[in-house]
């Protein structure tokens, strides 16, 4: 019986040893719940340095669906649209919450490219199918771009910029679900700032969960009209921790000495050997890796050998495959799924 080897989500993974040793070194005496804490105010500290903005907020959450629904309530009226790529997370896997949240807005969907990445156009349609201040029709509030997206690729600070100018010209906020930026900014090699603010959006979220964090993801925002309101409805949600300094020296270690985008280059990594070991025995993906994820298309046949091999992954369609890497995945590891992925394609099981 081979060993498993973990290649289904990132959100498998366990946590980097650096956060685990900080909380443990937060855990001393006592402190002040709710966010009062020196940890907090340490983060809020760092997070203004590190994204360049004298007026960025961070606010931590415990999950990507708190940090992008929450955000998008505070930045969308009930009567508004979220336009976002048709297959985004928001849209697709997280339970109508921003719906909820906000009162009632909507979202959107739009097409994008072979990439799955939205283009100046499909904002355009969008716009051009809205009855603009007719109250039968959901009004466009906000563009939400997933980066990376949902399929692995990646929008670029310029593009981003084009898009947000898209966004602004009808008065549009924006938005960036970042479940993964540290690998996206770890694969683009640009500054947290210039694919986020200096490309026009106004709040994201900063996931951390899928790469080493144990309980926590937040929102960073650089708006502080929304900020005002998170302030609010982060509390009403029950998103404002008692002790909040236990997820806030998470976020503190995560950030400290670029330790998220050292995490999620190993991930990038690891992908990167994985893909170039699929390519070499003949298999096609659905878009070129960027990141850590790639969807392959695989016969049926051959996926029932490599489930059997041991190898963990998601089926997402009729000889269609997702395999994903995160910061703990080895090279030993890719090595050997490689390896049964080519037993198994050769029709032998390994
Ligand atoms: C792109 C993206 N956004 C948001 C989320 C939501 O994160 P969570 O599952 O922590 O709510 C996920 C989770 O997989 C995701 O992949």
């Amino acid at each position: 019986m081979n060993v498993p080897i973990e290649l289904r989500s990132d959100n498998a993974a366990g946590a980097a040893p650096e956060i685990l040793a900080a909380i443990g070194a937060a855990d001393v005496g006592s402190a002040l719940a709710y966010g009062d804490d020196l940890w907090t105010a340490g983060l809020q500290t760092m997070v203004r340095e590190m994204f360049e903005h004298p007026e960025a907020t961070v606010f931590p959450v415990i999950s990507g669906t708190a940090a992008n629904s929450l955000a998008l309530a505070a930045m969308c009226p009930p009567w508004g649209a979220v336009l976002c790529h048709e297959t985004a997370h928001i849209m697709q896997s997280e339970g109508g919450a921003t719906s909820m949240f906000s009162g009632g807005a909507v979202m959107r969907g739009l097409t994008g490219d072979e990439h799955h990445l939205v283009g100046a156009h499909d904002v355009q349609a969008a716009y051009d199918a809205t009855r603009w201040g007719d109250n039968h029709h959901s009004q466009p509030a906000v563009l939400s771009l997933t980066n990376p997206t949902d399929f692995g690729t990646i929008y670029s600070p310029e593009r981003v910029a084009a898009l947000s100018a898209v966004a602004r010209a009808r008065s549009l906020r924006v938005h960036m679900d970042g479940a993964r930026i540290a690998n996206a900014i770890a694969a683009l090699g640009c500054t947290p700032a210039e694919l986020t603010w200096r490309a026009g959006v106004d709040v994201f979220s900063l996931g951390a969960m899928k790469n080493g964090s144990v309980s926590t993801d937040a929102i960073v925002c650089f708006d502080p009209a929304v900020a005002a309101q998170l302030h609010y409805r982060l509390k009403r949600a029950g998103h404002v921790a008692s002790k909040m300094r236990f997820q806030s020296v998470q976020l503190q270690a995560y950030l400290r000495d670029g330790l998220w985008l050292r995490l999620a280059a190993a991930a990038n990594r690891a992908m990167a050997k994985l893909a170039a070991g699929l390519s070499g025995l003949g298999l096609q993906f659905v878009d070129h890796p960027d990141v850590n994820m790639v969807f392959v298309r695989v016969d049926e046949s051959v996926i029932v050998r490599m489930e059997h091999s041991g190898l963990f992954f998601y089926r997402m369609g009729p000889g269609l495959i997702r395999l994903v890497t995160s910061f703990q995945t080895t090279d030993a590891e890719i090595d050997d799924a490689v390896a049964r992925i080519a037993a198994a394609v050769a029709g032998n099981d390994r």
